[in-house]
């Protein structure tokens, strides 16, 4: 198992480690080159590598210090047992790879993910990789079946500008 508490090194030559608040730029521009998720600001990605550091996680080339994976997640206010996975960006050049499944897994053996019983995050219908990565994960990590509702709706949380999102929540095994 990788160990978060000091930064590690694995196979594909990359550094998986906490976020800092330097890293915000980065990881606006890799959130945006990573559709179908939604852009942010940049001034939220700098607030999510400074005062949710401990609950995200990040993969950099160690050759070229470039970001090639991203997860933003943090533990919900009211119900601190569950972590919320907000986003999760891959690069292009380092998918298919086992590397969102590896951020994932680091992310929750850190510290900060001490006590979480539960992973929740949110996803459209249609967007079958992110689907495959969170059903991939209740099957090693969780019960085998995560829960499904609608969270969001198409209609009236986003008045029709975006797909449904459909809350996906795993219990931890
Ligand atoms: C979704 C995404 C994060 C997957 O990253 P990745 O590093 O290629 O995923 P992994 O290689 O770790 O694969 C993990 C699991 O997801 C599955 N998966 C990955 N891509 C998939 C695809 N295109 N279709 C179906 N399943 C897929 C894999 O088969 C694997 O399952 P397994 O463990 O049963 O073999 C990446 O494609 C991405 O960044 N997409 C754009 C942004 C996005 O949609 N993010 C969604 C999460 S918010």
């Amino acid at each position: 198992m990788i160990d978060t508490d000091t930064d590690t090194t694995i196979d594909l030559q990359l550094l998986l480690r906490h976020p800092k608040s330097t890293d915000g730029h980065q990881v606006n521009s890799l959130i945006e080159r990573c559709k179908p998720l939604d852009t942010n600001s940049t001034y939220c990605n700098l607030l999510q590598c400074l005062h949710f550091a401990d609950t995200c996680m990040l993969a950099e080339d160690e050759e070229d210090g470039s970001l090639l994976g991203f997860i933003s997640a943090y533990r919900k206010p009211a119900e601190p047992s569950t972590l919320f996975v907000w986003q999760v960006a891959i690069d292009k050049r380092a998918r298919g790879e086992g590397l969102a499944r590896t951020l994932l897994n680091t992310l929750l053996d850190a510290d900060a993910c001490a006590g979480v019983t539960h992973l929740e995050t949110t996803i459209t219908a249609d967007n079958a990789p992110s689907w495959g990565l969170f059903e991939s994960l209740a099957r090693s990590q969780g019960t085998g079946q995560g829960e499904r509702h609608l969270l969001f709706d198409q209609q009236r949380h986003f008045n029709g500008d975006s797909s449904s999102e459909i809350l996906y929540r795993i219990a931890l095994g």
